[in-house]
């Protein structure tokens, strides 16, 4: 069994998938230890959504009209190509999680300790995952906070924030990416 400290430090973002599904009973799992995350209050801030693909369908022409868009901007391509790669970026991905957390427009510190908790959960799921082989992508991408995303979600923009997509799938390759040393980030103090 790999120990938790190999689980942290080897840990990578993984951006490229096999095409082999995420089974259901290791996205469980995976749940579990997002759920076990600490929160203060016990707000337990955030829920996730599971995108199966009528969902994602609906994203597209949203996906669409935003990689057109951007594309009219910058490059001025508007080829298929760029369009076809956004489309893929939604529907190729093994599994795609929507991570939300609870918003409190009247205390802001409360919105702050439950966006910190959030991404403890998100990182335990994160980790979970790994262990089970299975690497992600946490993405904040221009879909993630358009209206639209919300609407097709049934997220209600009040309550809840998309803090991001996570890309989830068996890696077809994992990439290698300097760390600061131990050394550069940590001062002991007298
Ligand atoms: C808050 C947050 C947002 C991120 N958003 C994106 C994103 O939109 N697109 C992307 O390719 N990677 C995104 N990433 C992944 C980072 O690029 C990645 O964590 C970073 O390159 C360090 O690599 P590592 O995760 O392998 O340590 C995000 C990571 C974090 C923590």
């Amino acid at each position: 069994m790999t120990s938790v400290q190999d689980i942290l430090n080897s840990r990578r973002t993984v951006y490229r998938f096999t095409e082999r599904v995420v089974e259901e009973s290791s996205l469980e799992m995976a749940f579990k230890a997002a759920s076990n995350a600490p929160c203060h209050k016990q707000t337990h801030p955030w829920n996730y959504y599971v995108l199966g693909l009528e969902t994602r369908m609906e994203l597209v022409p949203t996906v669409i009209s935003m990689a057109k868009e951007k594309a009219s901007k910058t490059s001025g391509d508007e080829s298929d190509q760029s369009v076809n790669r956004a489309v893929s970026k939604i529907m190729d991905i093994p599994t795609l999680i929507a991570v939300t957390t609870k918003l409190s427009p009247q205390d802001s510190f409360r919105e702050e300790e439950d966006y910190a908790a959030t991404v403890c959960s998100l990182h335990n799921l994160v980790l979970s995952l790994w262990d089970m082989g299975i690497g992600s992508q946490w993405s904040t991408g221009s879909i993630t906070r358009h209206p639209s995303t919300y609407s097709v979600l049934g997220i209600e923009e009040e309550k809840e924030r998309i803090v991001g997509f996570l890309k989830a799938g068996y890696p077809e390759s994992i990439p290698k990416i300097e760390k600061k040393s131990s050394s550069e980030i940590r001062k002991y103090l007298p």
